[in-house]
């Protein structure tokens, strides 16, 4: 049985004081034990979280690392030191980061076996865009994409992961995929992971959707049967609106 998620995706937003805020509300509010909840912060904000607010059952993540553990990377983040900051989950392959920083799979795959290298668990995103949903080619790219990146990971990595399904025509806009297109490409995610890791491995992993989600459509999405909870962005930025969305199941 995959495990229930809701991850807050902060993106670039906040200052320092309002993410502690924001953290703390949610971290006392009267959380359901069964599911993960997750809080993706920007860079600036994991050392005074992880030292004044945050444990069990809230979760720090990272919004991305590098994929080597120190050296000469100017401005880019180790895995090892989030992992020190006690970040336990890493977004990786965000669709921001896919088009505006040119992350290729390759490099994608590299970040992921750098996070689990440290103990950190990759949240991996996959979305296709609006022009090749509407040329029904989105099946074929979101293939591509996994297979291409979370794929070439080990069983025992894989197992370590979350799918996160992020449209992204949904992303920011205010248009949400319908419960039935989400469904639709979860099942699909969920019958890769079976072809390639086994009914077992595609039974566990927790695949999230990702995309406007708000409290007025959390319930519905997370209704379907292949969708084991959401990755949040503009909606987490407000903890009455998060922790509805959290309380959806
Ligand atoms: P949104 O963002 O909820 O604001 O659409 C989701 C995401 O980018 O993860």
């Amino acid at each position: 049985m995959a495990r229930k998620v809701v991850a807050g995706n902060w993106k670039m937003n906040t200052f320092v004081s309002e993410g502690i805020e924001l953290a703390n509300k949610i971290k006392v509010a009267d959380l359901p034990s069964d599911v993960d909840v997750i809080l993706a912060a920007p860079y600036t904000h994991l050392y005074a979280l992880q030292r004044e607010i945050i444990s069990y059952p809230v979760f720090i993540a990272a919004q991305n690392c590098h994929t080597h553990e120190s050296g000469a990377f100017t401005g880019e983040i180790s895995p090892i030191v989030l992992r020190d900051l006690g970040v336990t989950q890493v977004i990786i392959g965000h669709s921001e980061r896919r088009s505006y920083f040119n992350e290729s799979y390759e490099f994608l795959r590299d970040k992921m076996i750098a996070a689990l290298k440290v103990g950190i668990n990759p949240i991996f995103c996959c979305g296709e865009d609006l022009g090749i949903r509407e040329a029904g080619k989105h099946k074929e790219l979101i293939a591509e994409q996994i297979k291409s990146s979370l794929f070439q990971l080990s069983d025992s990595q894989v197992k370590k992961c979350i799918i996160a399904y992020e449209p992204v025509w949904a992303i920011g806009t205010g248009v949400t995929a319908s419960p039935e297109q989400a469904q639709e490409m979860h099942a699909f995610i969920r019958s890769l992971v079976a072809d390639k890791f086994g009914p077992e491995m595609a039974q566990n992993i927790s695949i999230l959707y990702g995309g406007s989600v708000k409290p007025g459509n959390a319930k519905e999405l997370f209704s379907q049967p292949d969708v084991d909870g959401g990755l949040i962005g503009g909606a987490a930025l407000d903890a009455d609106s998060f922790l509805s969305i959290i309380n959806s199941f």
